[in-house]
């Protein structure tokens, strides 16, 4: 297996030489932009790296990796434009740079492309690789619309949270992994596994994100601080305070939550300081650790030498202990 930055090279390449029709520039631009903008580029990355634990050359999966983080730049358009979030990747995001429009137009084509790269895919496997993005891409709906009803809710559970994260990160990078184990021939049960890997990574990896969100240094994040707490998500940080305040916290809670004519810096103080005294920000770094380690467990059962897996593993921490 080559390092994980070889495989980043790879994606990086291919993202630069992707080609768009010339006109109309309102509708392409946008997406040159944000696949221009950088990012992880984690999702693709998983692909190759699973393909090439069960084949040498792994060309096969280039473009339906490609396709997965076409998909998921569609997803941050939209996502933006419904969290009235004005900055990804330390850049104006599409819907501020241009408009709401052209966020769900340029948001639109893109997921077209998504299935163009996708549809790539050796036709051996195409049916059972179709499915896989299909059924994925329709669940990522599913948790973005759970997402944003919940902002409506003061009864989420932790519960359905999780089913919500799991929705709209977490079968993403399930796909990934099972989709480059697919294409490379690897057997049902490892391919599954791999899903289960992608899955609990992409659970910790959102318990992550809302942590950023909250204390992450907007520099290195890329994003503004304090998003999910204007927006009253019902971030696993959120409902653990509210589960685990006193009488009197609680009270403040509620009361930040029903607002809607607030200052933004003293809201974000208060509920920060409401998530550090109640020790929600202990429990959710609890639980991420608790799904890095079911991860860990399902990459164990993969049937092949642990040497194989170590670069999986290294990656897995990394996004754990990452800052943007
Ligand atoms: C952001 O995804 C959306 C979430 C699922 C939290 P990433 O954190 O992978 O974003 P980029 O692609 O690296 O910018
Ligand atoms: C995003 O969740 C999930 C998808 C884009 C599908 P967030 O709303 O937390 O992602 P960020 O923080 O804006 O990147
Ligand atoms: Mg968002
Ligand atoms: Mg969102
Ligand atoms: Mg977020």
């Amino acid at each position: 297996m080559r390092e994980q930055s070889q495989y980043l090279e790879i994606i990086q390449d291919s993202i630069k030489k992707i080609s768009y029709p010339p006109h109309p520039k309102g509708l392409f631009e946008p997406i040159q932009y944000i696949l221009q903008l950088g990012g992880k580029r984690i999702r693709p990355v998983l692909t190759l790296m699973s393909a090439s634990l069960y084949q040498e050359d792994i060309t096969d999966s280039i473009a339906p990796a490609l396709g997965l983080e076409i998909f998921h730049n569609f997803t941050l358009l939209h996502d933006d434009l419904m969290d009235k979030a004005e900055m990804r990747r330390g850049k104006p995001t599409v819907h501020i740079k241009w408009d709401n429009n052209t966020a769900i137009l340029s948001g639109d084509a893109m997921q077209i492309m998504a299935y163009q790269f996708v549809g790539r895919t050796p036709a051996s496997v195409l049916p059972q690789v179709m499915e896989l993005f299909s059924q994925t891409a329709l669940e990522i709906c599913e948790g973005q619309q759970y997402d944003m009803e919940f902002e409506k809710r003061d009864d989420v559970t932790i519960v359905e949270y999780l089913e919500m994260i799991r929705l709209k990160t977490a079968v993403l990078l399930g796909c990934a992994l099972k989709m480059g184990a697919i294409i490379a021939g690897a057997p049902d049960s490892d391919a599954k596994l791999l899903y289960d890997f992608g899955e609990n990574i992409g659970l910790a990896f959102q318990l992550k994100d809302d942590l950023l969100d909250v204390y992450g240094n907007p520099d290195l994040f890329g994003k503004n601080i304090g998003g999910d707490i204007y927006n009253n998500k019902k971030t696993y940080l959120l409902i653990t305070a509210l589960n685990q305040a006193n009488e009197s916290e609680s009270q403040i809670l509620r009361d930040w939550i029903s607002k809607t004519d607030f200052d933004p810096q003293s809201k974000l103080k208060a509920v920060t300081a409401l998530y550090d005294e109640t020790g929600a920000k202990a429990s959710c770094e609890e639980k991420m650790e608790y799904y890095f380690k079911l991860a860990m467990e399902a990459l164990d059962k993969v049937d092949l030498d642990e040497n194989r897996k170590s670069a999986l593993r290294l990656l897995a921490k990394e996004l754990m202990y990452r800052e943007n």
